[in-house]
């Protein structure tokens, strides 16, 4: 059965804009974006990243943005945090919560955060730690969980043991990334299976990126099978630095105007996230590229 009603979790403004070449995002325009998908009613968006600038170096300004937000009440303005470092900054910055990352694979670990998942897991002992411990809750990604830009294949198992382990460390909920945009919904629903066995569906969250056009596909099997929480951005905003190929997360247009027709409550207003969509792709030059966006169109 279908829920009733789904947590969208907007990822665009960390997501999306960690990946755009060129100079960098001013820091209004993001600060900008985030206040629009708020007032669009996307109660938790992920803000910023506090990770290292010369990795990643559109996310740089984070402490900036977080200062630079009107916050609304209710909404969750959340950031990455790789590390102890990456938390106390997030911690100066009056984020709402944080969330830490590895993978399902090693190779992208390497890559992405220059570690091993078995270290990626020690490092985030001590981090989520010390956020439960100054009243911050901490979510966590699992990376590859459908594919691996380096290593290929990646077993169901291994996917539900590194989420077993990050849920064990304290993590309130597990989203589970389809980095690469590779998965097809019999492969989705398989992975969620093994995951479910260890984690209850409630603490589960599907985070794919639409880079083969099945991102859709694969979130209404999911859905069937009992996840209630998306991540998505809006315009399809993005992709990962660390993993080739990568286009953007699906978009939060596409994924909405789907749950309206399944009757499925958001809380989220199409007409003004269109609008957003519309504004951030003008901001970055960017074509519209979120068909829903396209179909509607802009004024
Ligand atoms: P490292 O080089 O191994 O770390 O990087 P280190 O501890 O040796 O530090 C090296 C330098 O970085 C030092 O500076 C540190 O101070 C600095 P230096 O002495 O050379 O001047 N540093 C930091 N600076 C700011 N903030 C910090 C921080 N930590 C260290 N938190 C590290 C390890 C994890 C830091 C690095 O690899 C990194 O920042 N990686 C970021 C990778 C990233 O952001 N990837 C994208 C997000 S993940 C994603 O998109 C997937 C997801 O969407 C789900 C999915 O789709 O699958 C979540
Ligand atoms: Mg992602």
């Amino acid at each position: 059965a279908l829920p009733q009603q789904v947590r969208l979790v907007e990822v665009g403004p960390r997501d999306g804009l960690q990946n755009e070449s060129g100079p960098v995002i001013a820091t209004a325009i993001k600060v900008e974006l985030i206040e629009r998908l708020a007032e669009a009613g996307l109660c938790h968006i992920e803000s910023a990243s506090f990770v290292s600038p010369k990795w990643v170096p559109q996310m740089g300004d984070g402490a900036e943005v977080m200062a630079g937000i009107r916050r609304k009440p209710g909404v969750i303005y959340s950031a990455l945090a790789p590390n102890l470092k990456g938390l106390e900054a997030a911690l100066a910055a009056d984020v709402s919560e944080v969330a830490v990352f590895t993978a399902a694979s090693e190779a992208f670990t390497q890559k992405n955060i220059n570690c091993s998942v078995a270290e990626s897991l020690e490092r985030f002992a001590p981090l989520i730690e010390r956020a439960r411990a100054e009243g911050l809750r901490v979510r966590g990604y699992v990376s590859t969980t459908l594919g691996c830009p380096y290593a290929g294949e990646i077993a169901p198992s291994e996917v539900a043991a590194v989420s077993r382990d990050l849920y064990q460390l304290g993590c309130y909920e597990i989203s589970l990334g389809d980095t690469i945009g590779v998965g097809t919904p019999l492969k989705a629903k398989r992975m969620l299976e093994a995951v479910s066995r260890e984690i209850p569906m409630e603490h589960l969250a599907a985070h794919f990126h639409d880079t083969y056009g099945q991102a859709l596909a694969n979130l209404y099997a999911v859905l069937e099978e009992g996840i209630a929480v998306i991540d998505s951005s809006v315009s399809g905003l993005g992709g990962c630095p660390y993993a080739r190929g990568a286009s953007g997360n699906v978009a939060t247009e596409d994924v909405l105007y789907m749950l309206n027709g399944l009757g499925i409550e958001t809380g989220v207003n199409l007409d003004k996230l269109v609008a957003t969509s519309c504004w951030i792709s003008e901001q970055l030059n960017r074509p519209l590229t979120a068909r829903v966006a396209q179909a509607i169109g802009c004024t």
